[in-house]
């Protein structure tokens, strides 16, 4: 079992604003499985999971946590774990199947799949958060250029009023998009994730669209739904220079900040893509490219006011122009030709920072949330009275099951105990943070590492698919349940 030497500081609890909001987030593919069934068609992740050494072992989804048939009982085990909200999210190629525009295109069962799911959730006490895009493409629309096209807006407008009209009525909390540096460019430049393209131009051109799409969304939402909850969730990362005195170090952590963080934030908050990022991509030649790309009133639309920013975080960086002796593993697994992410800062590394790790290798840095709250508090939200939500936040354990498949994973729950001491401090410093959701409910499918990683508060025996509340979960139900962490 991988630990860490962190010692949680026991020495006083904390206890969150009133009214903090206590959730569980997953997401479609990660964990519906039933991806045959009920008119649903391929998406990406299906296809890419057959591609050679795409992920580890070649796992899919197929089944994964089979909660299309087990909803009802994650309803109430949420319930019984103190869980007040469930992130989750509705699968493109369950509800639109093929990618067709028009009535035809709708499939009336994977609608029915989400309306029972809302139904159980608000059964059981528990506001559903709706998540539209996490990741799952029709395969349909990828074969017309996927988030490449600048034509997959529009039919992405259409799919997520689809989803709007059918359970408006009840979900009151949209997002539009879940991470959409994931789905641009270590999708579509760095070929770790599916679609797998290494194609900086075409990470670029995804990431424009699928901000467009966002924007042109929360538009229609709110024009049909004047009161509900509207907002996006990001990925962050804190990146660091190596030694802050050197002025390469300084460029490399500029380049990343640039790269993975405000490029999506600027258009969002301030309808501008940064001047920086603009510069480093003429200087590899790709300004023009995207120049092309954004078309002349697209900025307006994409930093159409928000309700809310879902923050996801798992660990900062440090940056340098220079190798590191050892590198920290990447972000997957794969045996296939992969490159980097960034479109615009080759050369640039990270370096560990003897910092005690997750069983992947992700350095575990909670200081690094509470700065991130701070910043995005101070540059963002704070001035666009936009509320602030950590959407995911999590790690993933070697488990260790006894025999009645409990798993007394204390590591995973010092990291949540960390990290929610990290978010106090930033609430108490002025940062107004209205609620935490885990990652995850329950292991499951992730992605290029397959059912490799477990990341859940609750454990999934994939032989048997029975769930099993491991330490980290009764502890999180203490804390949901007092609005405390304990001392
Ligand atoms: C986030 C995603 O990036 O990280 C989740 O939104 C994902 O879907 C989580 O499961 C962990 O990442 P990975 O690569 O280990 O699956």
């Amino acid at each position: 079992m991988t630990s860490f030497s962190y010692t949680p500081p026991t020495d006083r609890s904390v206890t969150f604003p009133d009214g903090f909001l206590w959730g569980a987030a997953t997401a479609a593919y990660q964990v519906e499985g039933a991806a045959h069934e009920d008119g649903r068609r391929d998406s990406i992740w299906d296809t890419f999971s057959r591609v050679p050494g795409a992920v580890l072992d070649a796992h899919n989804g197929d089944v994964a946590c089979d909660q299309y048939h087990r909803y009802a009982d994650d309803a109430k085990l949420m319930a019984d774990l103190g869980i007040q909200t469930y992130r989750f999210s509705t699968s493109w190629a369950r509800v639109r199947p093929d990618g067709v525009s028009g009535p035809e295109g709708v499939n009336a069962q994977g609608l029915d799949y989400y309306s029972r799911l809302v139904d159980s959730l608000l059964d059981n006490n528990i506001l559903p958060w709706l998540t539209l895009y996490h990741w799952d493409l029709p395969q349909a629309l990828e074969d017309q250029g996927g988030w490449a096209n600048r034509d997959v807006v529009d039919l992405f407008v259409e799919y997520a009023m689809t989803v709007h009209d059918a359970l408006g009525d009840r979900v009151r909390v949209w997002t539009t998009l879940n991470e959409p540096w994931c789905s641009s460019f270590l999708s579509y430049t760095a070929g770790v994730h599916a679609p797998g393209r290494t194609s900086p131009a075409d990470g670029l051109a995804a990431a424009h669209h699928l901000l467009l799409a966002h924007g042109k969304t929360i538009q229609e939402l709110r024009s049909a739904a004047p009161d509900a909850e509207l907002g996006i969730t990001l990925n962050f990362t804190v990146p660091d220079p190596v030694d802050p005195s050197n002025p390469d170090d300084v460029d490399a952590a500029r380049r990343i900040d640039a790269q993975f963080n405000r490029v999506f934030a600027d258009p969002i908050f301030r309808g501008e893509y940064p001047a920086d990022l603009l510069e480093d991509l003429a200087a590899v030649g790709l300004r023009e490219g995207f120049d092309k790309v954004v078309h002349d009133g697209d900025l307006e639309i994409i930093s159409t006011p928000i309700d809310a920013l879902g923050v996801n975080y798992y660990h900062g960086e440090a940056n340098s122009k220079t190798p590191p002796p050892d590198s920290l593993v990447g972000d997957a697994p794969v045996e296939r030709e992969t490159r980097s992410p960034y479109p615009a800062a080759d050369g640039v590394y990270v370096h560990p920072r003897g910092l005690p790790v997750t069983d992947q290798d992700w350095e575990i840095q909670p200081e690094g949330l509470t700065r991130l709250l701070r910043r995005l508090h101070a540059e963002y939200t704070g001035p666009a009275g936009v509320k602030l939500y950590i959407t995911e936040n999590g790690c993933a354990f070697d488990d260790v099951a006894d025999d009645n498949d409990f798993v007394d994973d204390q590591n995973r729950l010092n990291f949540y105990d960390l990290h929610l001491r990290a978010v106090h401090e930033a609430i108490e410093s002025g940062v107004p943070v209205h609620g935490y959701f885990a990652w995850s409910l329950l292991d499951n499918y992730e992605w290029a590492w397959g059912y490799h990683k477990r990341f859940g508060i609750v454990r999934v025996n994939y032989e048997t698919l029975e769930r099993t509340v491991k330490a980290s979960g009764e502890w999180y139900r203490t804390v949901a349940t007092t609005n405390t962490v304990p001392a």
